[in-house]
């Protein structure tokens, strides 16, 4: 899957045992699904999951790694991969843009992403293969870009994995556990509050004012293949500059969680925020103890590579001081019932430090 700013990799773990001590749980709504990490980690848990997320890359994403079933897509994806990766590169709106108006990818890499972009337009697949090969090529394509994770701005210095010739291969997928089918939505996760019915809701909105549109621009023309104008040293999408979150927004952040949640149709609830973002423990705390018994998780962890590396001016030369390596990461389980002593158990068991109930 790829490398992206608030994933939930690393804290996986902590959310399913959240998630496993909520009794009469069996769909979830995962209305900010970036990666689709977590839901695909829920499919695979046997969960019935409904994911959604507003950029058009991320509901590729969640296509593919939540809705697509694995047994009736694997062998025709796997043929339409081996073809695409035979294809020979030719020089196309990425190779101009992005490897030498801007260099994000090597010029070899982008004539092949652009030769296999164009194929996978001609063939005019059903939207699940379609996805499939979408992901494979955005997956490829991380494999071999050159930034830190980020496209606010690509490596002065080539990336050794920029090297690598871009080699496509089969997206992870899944069979759902159950009849019930899992489904990849992209709208306004305020939409999705109002019309998607689940037993759980899990919300990892974003946390500050930098735009995932504007983090991950590539992969929305990869994606849409619209060919927009692009602007500034990294050649963002023009949209970036119209398109915001309400999320990224510090005045807004918290009235638009507010209301979210009001609109809701889940009786539960898990919400994953940390120490940096725009709406404080306090302020959460406050918030999602009016809708069930709170129970607040707390973590301890690295900060994201950009802040390892440190600041830097153009010249490449160390110019600021990081504040600090680590951050806290917080999970806020609230549920409908009170949690048995045997899941207040369990949960205890996949926390790092105690639980604070609430109500
Ligand atoms: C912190 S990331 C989610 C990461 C995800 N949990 C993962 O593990 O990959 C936040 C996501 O919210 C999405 N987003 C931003 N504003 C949104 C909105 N108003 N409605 C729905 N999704 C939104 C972004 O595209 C981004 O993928």
């Amino acid at each position: 899957m790829i490398k992206y700013l608030g994933s939930k990799r690393t804290i996986l773990p902590k959310l399913m045992a959240a998630l496993n001590s909520l009794d009469d749980v069996n769909s979830v709504l995962d209305a900010f699904s970036g990666t689709s990490r977590v839901g695909y980690e829920l499919k695979k848990s046997g969960y019935q999951v409904f994911s959604n997320d507003i950029n058009a890359y991320a509901h590729i994403l969640a296509q593919c790694h939540v809705e697509a079933e694995a047994s009736t897509t694997t062998d025709t994806a796997s043929r339409l991969i081996a073809e695409l990766n035979q294809l020979p590169g030719k020089p196309g709106y990425i190779t101009a843009t992005h490897c030498l108006h801007s260099r994000y990818f090597q010029p070899h890499n982008g004539e092949k992403i652009d030769a296999i972009r164009e194929q996978i337009e001609r063939w005019d697949l059903q939207p699940l293969l379609k996805a499939i090969c979408l992901t494979s090529l955005l997956e490829a394509a991380d494999r071999v870009d050159s930034t830190t994770g980020v496209q606010m701005a690509y490596l002065k210095q080539w990336a050794r994995r920029s090297y690598n010739p871009l080699q496509l291969r089969l997206p992870a997928m899944l069979n759902a556990a159950t009849d019930r089918r899992c489904h990849a939505y992209q709208l306004d996760a305020l939409e999705a509050a109002a019309s998607i019915k689940a037993d759980c809701a899990y919300l990892d909105p974003p946390y500050n004012q930098h735009s995932y549109l504007g983090n991950y621009h590539i992969w929305e023309s990869l994606v849409r293949w619209d060919r927009p104008e692009v602007y500034g040293i990294a050649c963002k999408r023009i949209d970036c500059k119209s398109n915001k979150s309400d999320f990224n927004s510090k005045p807004k952040a918290l009235p638009t969680l507010t209301e979210l949640i009001q609109r809701l149709r889940t009786p539960n609830l898990i919400v994953s925020f940390n120490n940096e973002g725009f709406i404080d423990r306090e302020a959460m705390e406050h918030l999602l103890s009016q809708k069930g018994y709170l129970h607040t998780i707390e973590l301890d962890y690295k900060r994201y590579v950009g802040a390892q590396i440190g600041i830097h001016n153009p010249a490449g030369a160390r110019t600021g001081v990081v504040s600090h390596l680590r951050n806290k990461e917080y999970i806020y389980l609230v549920s409908a019932k009170p949690l048995s002593p045997a899941n207040q158990a369990q949960l205890q068991a996949g926390a790092a430090v105690p639980l604070i109930p609430q109500a």
